[in-house]
């Protein structure tokens, strides 16, 4: 039986839900599901949720009337705080994420039959921590197979809000459809108070569903805003928190559905040139951070690329990545900020001059009175208003392509 409450305009199946979340509680963390299974069509709530008795004046029932002919989507589940059920449910308490099903987080919400025909799937049900490069690809794998269904309008990703922004990034470059993947999440339990998980899920399918949403690439949804995935970073821990800086937020999700206000126009989807095809595991890349009187990162076994969040590197920090590209090792350099849009020559003209710092020059001139005679170093790598986090993903990829810097500093010029 299912009773519900009208909040914000939302209904949300409250008994429902504390009673999927009690029946929850007693399982353990469910572990994560290497394989996809079959898509599952959810079963019609909304007959259910029109019958069910008012729990008193300020409940009523609203009934739901399934569109039969709204476009499909399919929301498939990876686990998170948006599947996340608590020991005292309704409480601030603490909760366990990645516990709700596919089935029981879109059941939860009987409005998206309005917008759209959902299918479920359930891709793994984790926290987002335990979320893996290895994941990433299976699960862009999947997206590309599933777009190809002509009947089907778009994908929903519901996902942990740790790890969301790198996921949607990777699914940036490597879903190479035109069709909308949106990812989404949400900062509280699903049997919390107030938690924004149905929200955020409602609005995130509206988007699926929307031709506007087409060529507009991944895209994260949450509070609201339509966020390219490119820019969306994960701020801070409270709803609203996630955001784009200065550049990347699209448009937002109105009460009439998804509004759009810009478009992204570097390279992704269909003009993405990642073939995932033969690729099960990214190489190897690690991410390091300068600071003053820093002396760089030194590895027992490199990896394959080492990307630096840097303002500008100390000489000792420029020696020991400048070796490190001397053994092979592709070193980008990312703004601390994500914000630098200098160097790379992505533009239309060759970059500037760069003002280089005295400790930098002074390395250089050491460098070039030391060794003379020895063979060019491989140049390093720029990433243009790219944080260091998504850069280290840009350089898992296209490593699977390429380990020649100068291919690579294309790819982080048009990417
Ligand atoms: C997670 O990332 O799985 C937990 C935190 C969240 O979803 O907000």
């Amino acid at each position: 039986m299912m009773r519900e409450i009208r909040m914000l305009g939302v209904v949300r199946p409250t008994v429902a839900l504390l009673a999927l979340a009690v029946a929850a509680c007693a399982r353990p963390v469910a572990a994560p599901v290497p394989s996809p299974s079959p898509a599952t069509p959810v079963a019609a709530t909304s007959a259910a949720a029109a019958s069910a008795p008012a729990a008193g004046a300020a409940a009523r029932p609203v009934a739901v009337v399934p569109n039969p002919n709204a476009p499909k989507v399919l929301v498939i589940a990876t686990g998170g705080t948006i599947a996340g059920v608590q020991n005292a449910p309704g409480t601030l308490g603490a909760y366990r994420a990645g516990t709700l099903t596919a089935e029981q987080i879109t059941a939860s919400v009987p409005e998206l039959a309005r917008y759209a025909r959902v299918e479920t799937e359930q891709f793994s049900n984790v926290a987002s921590t335990l979320v893996t490069p290895e994941m990433w690809v299976k699960l862009a794998k999947r997206i590309n197979v599933v777009l190809q269904r002509g009947d089907l309008a778009g994908v929903v990703v519901t996902h942990g809000t740790d790890r969301l922004e790198e996921t949607a990034f990777f699914l940036y470059l490597t879903v190479r459809s035109s069709k909308p993947v949106v990812v989404v999440g949400a900062q509280r339990p699903a049997t919390g108070i107030s938690p924004d998980g149905p929200i955020n899920l409602l609005s995130a399918v509206r988007t699926a569903a929307s031709p506007k949403a087409v060529q507009k690439g991944v895209m994260v949804v949450m509070d609201d805003r339509i966020l390219s995935a490119r820019e969306s970073r994960k701020l801070y821990q409270r709803t609203g928190g996630f955001s784009t800086g200065d550049m990347g937020m699209l448009g937002v999700v109105a009460s009439q559905g998804p509004e759009f206000f810009f478009a992204p126009v570097r390279r992704f989807g269909e003009r993405s040139e990642f073939d995932l095809d033969g690729v099960d595991t990214l190489p190897k890349v690690e991410l390091t951070m300068s600071y003053p009187g820093g002396t760089g990162q030194t590895f027992t076994t490199n990896p394959k690329g080492v990307v630096v969040a840097t303002t500008g590197m100390t000489a000792a920090e420029n020696a020991t990545y400048r070796a490190l590209r001397q053994t092979g090792v592709v070193v980008v350099t990312s703004f601390t900020s994500g914000e630098n849009v200098n160097g790379g020559g992505g533009g239309d003209g060759p970059p500037p001059a760069r003002v280089d710092t005295t400790a930098q020059r002074d390395s250089a001139q050491r460098d070039s009175v030391a060794r003379p005679a020895a063979a060019p170093v491989p140049p390093g790598v720029t990433a243009l208003h790219l944080t260091a986090t998504k850069a280290r993903i840009l350089l898992m990829v296209a490593l699977t392509k390429t380990k020649d810097p100068r291919e690579i500093q294309r790819i982080f010029n048009e990417y």
